[in-house]
């Protein structure tokens, strides 16, 4: 059996009055990427600190075990440093400083921005900071990728562009990935497997499963499919496909 690196078993969060999570268990398998999808405030950060550490159950527990990168939803840049020293942050376990620098150069280049390597986070768009926050947590080796809409601020086809990127690294360097989106067609993209949360108390509401390997087109019937199961979930479409 696989081993579960991410565990949460019967776990509840609330935030004074607000209840976001009553009772919630899941188990994420190693190297397995788990797309979540839910309404906003419904609790997906949450979910996602939970993970991290950041934040504790009130009751339940959490297991997270190896190294752990996070993507925010707001931006998670050191102002002070350059967009270069932001992703070197990602690769200072690294004792080789030529592999350091090798490593460096092939993330500014996966992320399009040599020519921004020496610019500060204010001085580079959005999209530009997120490619940045994204080049450092896919840096150096870690186990576990937290992401939190980390495509969201980008535009369409930069969007597709580091979907098909991410999902060829994870071919190379395999990682336990949970990514919260609210782009359907990127979760069905991308995802083994997406969650479905309800309105709060945030409960799974649905899992869908996919076992199309990566990268998957846009246009690929299980996609299409998997993308009108989530979207009748919501109620905004009928479910006559039955993913
Ligand atoms: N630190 C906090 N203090 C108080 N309330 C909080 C805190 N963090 C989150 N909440 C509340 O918990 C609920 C879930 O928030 P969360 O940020 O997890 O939602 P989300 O699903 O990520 O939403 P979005 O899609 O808009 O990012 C919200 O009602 C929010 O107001
Ligand atoms: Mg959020």
């Amino acid at each position: 059996m696989k081993a579960k690196p991410l565990l949460i078993k019967e776990a509840s969060v609330s935030f004074g009055s607000v209840e976001v999570f009553r009772n919630l268990s899941l188990e994420i398998s190693q190297g397995e990427f788990v797309a979540v999808v839910g309404p906003s405030g419904c609790g997906k950060t949450t979910l996602l600190n939970l993970f991290s550490g950041f934040l504790k159950p009130s009751l339940g527990s959490v297991v997270c075990s190896g190294r752990v990168r996070m993507v925010y939803q707001h931006d998670g840049l050191l102002p002070w440093q350059t967009a270069a020293q932001n992703i070197a942050l990602g690769l200072r376990d690294l004792s080789s400083e030529a592999e350091r620098k090798r490593q460096l150069n092939e993330m500014l280049r996966l992320i399009n921005l040599e020519e921004f390597a020496g610019h500060y986070p204010h001085q580079l768009s959005g999209g530009m900071r997120q490619r940045v926050e994204l080049a450092r947590a896919l840096a150096g080796d870690t186990d576990i990728l937290l992401l939190d809409e980390p495509f969201s601020s980008l535009d369409y086809l930069t969007g597709l562009r580091l979907r098909r990127e991410l999902a060829r690294m994870l071919e190379e360097l395999p990682r336990t990935v949970v990514l919260v989106t609210h782009d359907i067609e990127e979760a069905a993209q991308l995802a083994d497997r997406i969650l479905v949360l309800s309105d709060r108390p945030a409960r799974i509401c649905r899992e869908l499963r996919m076992s199309l390997p990566r990268p998957r087109e846009l246009t690929h019937p299980q996609v299409v499919e998997t993308v009108h199961a989530v979207l009748a979930e919501f109620g905004l479409e009928q479910d006559k496909v039955g993913v």
